[in-house]
């Protein structure tokens, strides 16, 4: 059930005048009326064909007229005019709209594609970013893909949009807003193993790669300059995005994708490891793999050693500097319309032994598109705890809390042996009060603490633990660090994470 929404309140990217285009007379086979009636409203109807007619012929005659009277005329007066009469055939100039580096000003079009899948949560913070984006507004037609979702993403949106597209700002509304609904069946197990595993990464990307096709497919249309690919869990990203990428007039550009973390996992992360150039050792290794093999960066399955350009941010450094890119991740891609006509897509098959963005990257580059990236341009994923990292924090809580209750204890030991040294007491009397002391602070620690034991491994756990995150981990057996490389291509997946 696909629904193509034109709100109201919205700017259409067509003129809007197709109405009556498949009209029905439902009046031509009513039972006849009188004669006399019957021949008054043929000579009524005779009259008008012959003004008709000769209004016409003055037109033809005084061609000046034209262009003052035609305009009144389409509001329906005579709507059966040549000139008028095809509303269905539309005729589009590609030459014109090739996607401009200054598109704001030359009036580009752009399509925003984001695909979602159980994405409620994220949709708020999504529709903060697009009321925040200063690309105008009616310039740009907005594409979301519903898949595979069971919560309420579908609602939501729809809710969300109607606000937008109502909004009394008259600088808010989007233009075109088409909402996609379409199952690809990702069917991969809930569990942490088979959704991140190395085995479901090949599978999970093409069906990705699919509904990026299926997507933009049937929302692209001929007025259409740019294409920008946006994911709905973007944390943090500059408003002015559309124009800082489109300056650069090329064919594709990506951001550097990092992502927030809590300070105990380091504070900060590469996020996106989809975007590299190719290297010796990746091409090497691709011409021992299997025909329908698919490399996923990220994994230790693949040790590739590309360049990523994740990996060389400088956060002092220039951010319009250029960093040409094979692969490209799809968190944020800016591209121009007149790639996607030329053909190149994101391949749901072995494309050069990469699926879906990666491969889009690679595509492009092999038609001869250029592919940049700007490493010191950031913008930042949302931060979803993984299942450890939450037991994680669950421990530091407790730990967190044990440590208070000590330290109050503590306080209130100390004060109260101050309190027995002021006075005068017998020695056995304080005596007393310290046995009384230890027994209180043991039950106490009971109640208070009852895990602070077990804690103490797991703390040295985490410690180890963190070196998971760390980025020259690329190698570690474990699936957990790969997980968290590799969620850049989660893309519509990203839910729930694990
Ligand atoms: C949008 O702009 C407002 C006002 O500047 C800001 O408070 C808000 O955080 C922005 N939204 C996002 C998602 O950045």
């Amino acid at each position: 059930m696909n629904r193509h929404a034109a709100l109201a309140n919205g700017y259409t990217a067509y003129p809007r005048s197709g109405q009556g285009t498949f009209s029905i007379s439902p009046h031509k086979f009513q039972p006849r009326s009188q004669p006399a009636l019957r021949r008054r409203r043929q000579l009524i109807q005779r009259i008008c064909l012959i003004g008709g007619v000769s209004f016409f012929l003055l037109i033809l005659i005084f061609p000046s007229w034209r262009a003052s009277i035609l305009p009144a005329l389409s509001l329906g007066l005579l709507s059966s005019s040549d000139h008028l009469q095809i509303q269905t055939v539309r005729y589009y100039d590609l030459a014109k709209v090739k996607g401009s580096a200054s598109g704001w000003e030359d009036g580009d079009r752009v399509l925003m594609c984001t695909p979602l899948r159980d994405a409620a949560s994220h949709l708020p913070m999504f529709f903060s970013h697009l009321r925040n984006l200063t690309y105008p507004h009616h310039l740009i037609d907005l594409a979301f893909l519903v898949s595979d979702s069971k919560d309420q993403t579908n609602e939501m949106l729809e809710n969300m949009l109607e606000e937008l597209q109502r909004d009394p700002d008259r600088d808010m509304p989007f233009g075109e807003i088409s909402v996609i609904k379409k199952d690809f069946g990702q069917q991969v197990k809930q569990d942490v193993e088979s959704r991140h595993g190395f085995a479901a990464q090949a599978g999970r990307r093409k069906l990705m790669a699919q509904a990026r096709n299926w997507l933009l497919s049937a929302t692209l249309r001929p007025t259409h300059g740019w294409v920008y690919w946006r994911d709905a869990d973007v944390l943090t990203a500059p408003s002015t995005i559309l124009e800082d990428l489109m300056r650069h007039d090329k064919d594709v550009i990506v951001p550097n994708v990092w992502r927030p973390l809590p300070d105990w996992l380091g504070g900060e992360q590469p996020y996106d490891l989809n975007s590299w150039q190719e290297s010796e050792t990746a091409l090497a290794l691709a011409d021992t793999l299997d025909e329908d093999a698919v490399i996923v960066e990220g994994y230790a399955e693949y040790a590739t050693w590309r360049p990523h350009l994740a990996y060389l941010r400088d956060p002092y450094g220039d951010p319009d500097m250029e960093m040409e890119l094979d692969g490209v991740g799809g968190v944020s891609i800016l591209a121009k319309a007149r790639v996607f006509r030329a053909g190149v897509h994101f391949p749901a098959f072995s494309f050069e032994k990469h699926a879906e963005t990666e491969g889009f990257g690679k595509m492009a580059r092999r038609m001869g598109f250029s592919v940049v990236g700007l490493p010191h341009y950031t913008i930042w994923h949302l931060y979803e705890p993984s299942v450890d990292d939450l037991k994680h924090m669950e421990e530091m809580e407790k730990e967190r809390r044990a440590r208070e209750a000590e330290e109050k204890a503590e306080a209130e030991r100390a004060q109260r042996t101050e309190t027995y040294f002021k006075d005068p007491k017998v020695e056995s009397e304080i005596d007393n009060a310290f046995v009384r002391d230890s027994v209180e602070e043991e039950e106490k620690a009971k109640d208070a603490t009852p895990e602070k034991s077990d804690s103490t491994p797991e703390k040295a756990d985490s410690k180890t633990g963190k070196g998971k995150y760390m980025l020259d981990d690329k190698h570690d057996k474990k699936p957990q660090p790969k997980d968290d490389k590799v969620k850049g291509d989660a893309d519509v997946d990203t839910k729930t994470e694990k």
